[in-house]
């Protein structure tokens, strides 16, 4: 009797932590849903971006350059009014979050096309960005993590061209990257920024990290 009674009470307690592993399984998923709700209203469901270049395609870069980009604009590092609110406390509550968010949009595969420009000078794009680009953001553009640098290949070139633009005027708002980029990007004229940005728009985007 004993004996049974302490089976079913542990067949209990089994079923207990059982329903505990599986809500904590779905907590993530309805919580992450949740999170990226706010942020596919701008950067589209598949973290595409928008093609004019107001909003940056960011599905598929790493979880860890994403969640860096998150803490910047959080800590006013990097300026953007909207980014600087979606990143706040009220919306991304701590670091778990962060990196919920940051990972959900990693393993997002664009479908979106990349904005091109009218391919006329993609000569001097690819000669700019091996001159002075690729030896920091490698041939490909490709995401480099411990830098912290963002894959640039398959982006909407009026985002780069934007970037490149206001960075280099100083631009009250903008400078989000470091005082060295405003001194490189300086040196380009318009036809070097619109060159740079049709290369990288033509490159293929990050794979998604699944
Ligand atoms: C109200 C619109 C809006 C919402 C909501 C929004 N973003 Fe953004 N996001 C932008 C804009 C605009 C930029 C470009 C800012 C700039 O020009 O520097 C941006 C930039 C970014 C960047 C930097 C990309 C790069 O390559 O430099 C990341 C990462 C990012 N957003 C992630 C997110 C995530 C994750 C969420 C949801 C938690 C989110 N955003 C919500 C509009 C939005
Ligand atoms: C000395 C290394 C170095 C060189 C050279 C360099 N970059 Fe970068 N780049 C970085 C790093 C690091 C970042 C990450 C952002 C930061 O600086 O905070 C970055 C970020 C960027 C971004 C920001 C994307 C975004 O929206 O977040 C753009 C655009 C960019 N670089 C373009 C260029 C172009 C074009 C050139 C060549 C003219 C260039 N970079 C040369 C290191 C470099």
């Amino acid at each position: 009797m004993k004996k049974t009674l302490r089976r079913s009470f542990s067949l209990v307690i089994l079923f207990a932590s059982l329903c505990v592993v599986a809500r904590a399984g779905q907590a993530p998923v309805a919580e992450v849903r949740a999170l990226f709700a706010n942020c596919a209203a701008c950067h589209g469901t598949d973290g595409g971006g928008v093609a004019d270049g107001t909003v940056p395609a960011i599905g598929g870069q790493p979880a860890k350059v994403i969640a860096q980009q998150l803490l910047q604009f959080r800590s006013g590092q990097r300026k953007d009014l909207r980014m600087e609110h979606f990143a706040d406390a009220e919306h991304l509550t701590d670091e778990r979050q962060i990196d919920l968010v940051a990972r959900h949009v990693a393993g997002l595969r664009r479908s979106t096309p990349a904005k091109r420009g009218d391919g006329s000078q993609l000569v001097l794009g690819a000669r700019r960005w091996s001159e002075g680009c690729a030896g920091c953001h490698g041939a490909a553009a490709g995401a480099v993590v411990v830098r912290g640098i963002p894959a640039l290949a398959g982006q909407h070139a009026p985002y780069i061209e934007r970037k490149l633009r206001e960075e280099s005027n100083g631009m009250p708002g903008a400078p989000t990257l470091s005082q060295s980029h405003a001194l490189f990007f300086k040196k380009l004229t318009p036809a070097d920024r619109a060159a740079l940005a049709d290369h990288l728009s033509r490159l293929p985007p990050p794979e998604p990290a699944l």
